[in-house]
């Protein structure tokens, strides 16, 4: 295979991933959506009904409906991933001379990570039900901006708690509603925010120190070869020191599954950390990303419509109040890390 087709299967590959991954974020309108809808439009014209219809369908399961699609994906990608570091990278790290303690530190934080991803999924994350609802009403009081006392789920048909939501894919209401991760196929809510945190946290770590062991065992390669040292005779006849790009596709010729694994994970690894530390944020200031979004795209709770600001808030809106709720760092993190439970409560 030449360079470029294999570069081009690469640049493909990561434009997809970044498409799923985009959905991490878990809201019900994304851009990818947007996008898809437009596409969809133009293309509607060429395209048979049946053909439509079933892509619609696939969307909808997909996104719309609880499914373990994600679940098996990210497990594959996973095994994928650990599988081309333990057959190509690791040998090469050894004669390199990297220690096995090094190179056992990802197989450490990989079966760290796979405990909170099991947690995550099977964790209840809070689910409102008839039975507990007395003692989850008293967790936290309404704060009247937004969230209102007497608010009832017209398809659970229970009083809304202060601070959940019902989950449109999961068809239940859920207390401290996060938002529903499809990676997880679950909800983060009240009683798994914290292993969804861990979780992210160590997959970073894992994906970043694969990365490192890799880039260096790359680096070690490139050096050894004396590539940077060599020169060429381009199609002019004239000699031409090598340059990053030809050490480039050196390592794409020569390495290609490790090149493309690493791309992936440093990839994988920015994704992650940006999404990790916007959790980490919200957890620091007792905030949701439901909140969140709420606050900022002013969504009222009664009409459910991306109302002005002035409609949600009264008098004004006070953008200096995001943090309205935080009653200092360690105190938002213990709540993560131990989550107010209904019967300690009695006031
Ligand atoms: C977090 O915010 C809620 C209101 O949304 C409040 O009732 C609760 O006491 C806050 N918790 C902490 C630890 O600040
Ligand atoms: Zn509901
Ligand atoms: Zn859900």
């Amino acid at each position: 295979m030449d360079f470029l087709t294999l570069f081009a299967i690469y640049v493909a590959v990561v434009l997809a991933c970044m498409v799923l991954i985009y959905k991490y974020s878990g809201q019900q309108q994304t851009p990818f959506n947007t996008l898809f809808n437009c596409l969809l439009k133009v293309f509607a014209p060429f395209t048979p009904k049946w053909l439509q219809r079933f892509l619609q369908w696939v969307l909808h399961r997909l996104f719309h409906q609880r499914s373990n699609i994600f679940v098996y994906l990210h497990i594959l990608l996973e095994i994928a991933v650990c599988a081309e570091f333990t057959y190509e990278v690791f040998g090469f790290c050894r004669e390199m001379g990297t220690t096995v303690t090094s190179l056992s530190v990802p197989y450490i934080l990989l079966a760290i990570k796979t405990l909170f991803f099991y947690l995550c999924i099977k964790r209840d994350p809070g689910t409102v039900t008839k039975k507990k609802i007395a003692g989850q009403l008293q967790i936290y009081p309404y704060d009247n901006r937004l969230f209102h006392p007497e608010v009832s789920c017209p398809t659970c048909q229970l009083i809304k708690p202060a601070r959940s939501k019902h989950c449109r894919v999961c068809n239940r209401c859920v207390l401290r509603f996060d938002h529903h991760c499809i990676w997880m196929n679950n909800c983060i809510g009240a009683q798994n925010t914290r292993y969804f945190l861990l979780y992210l946290f160590t997959m970073c770590a894992m994906a970043g120190d694969i990365a490192l062991l890799t880039g260096d065992m790359l680096l070690h390669a490139v050096l050894q070869s004396g590539l940077l040292r060599a020169s060429y005779i381009d199609e002019y006849g004239q000699q031409q020191q090598a340059g990053p790009l030809f050490v480039v596709q050196h390592l794409f010729l020569t390495f290609p599954r490790i090149v493309f694994m690493l791309g992936f994970v440093v990839f994988v690894f920015f994704l992650l950390a940006g999404y990790a530390l916007f959790h980490s944020y919200l957890a620091l200031i007792n905030m949701t990303s439901n909140e969140w979004y709420k606050v900022r795209g002013h969504v009222c709770q009664h009409c459910h419509t991306t109302a002005p600001a002035n409609h949600l808030y009264s008098p004004a809106p006070d953008h200096s109040k995001r943090s309205h709720y935080s009653r200092g760092l360690l105190r938002n993190l213990g709540e993560i890390f131990f989550p107010p439970q209904s019967k300690k409560k009695h006031n």
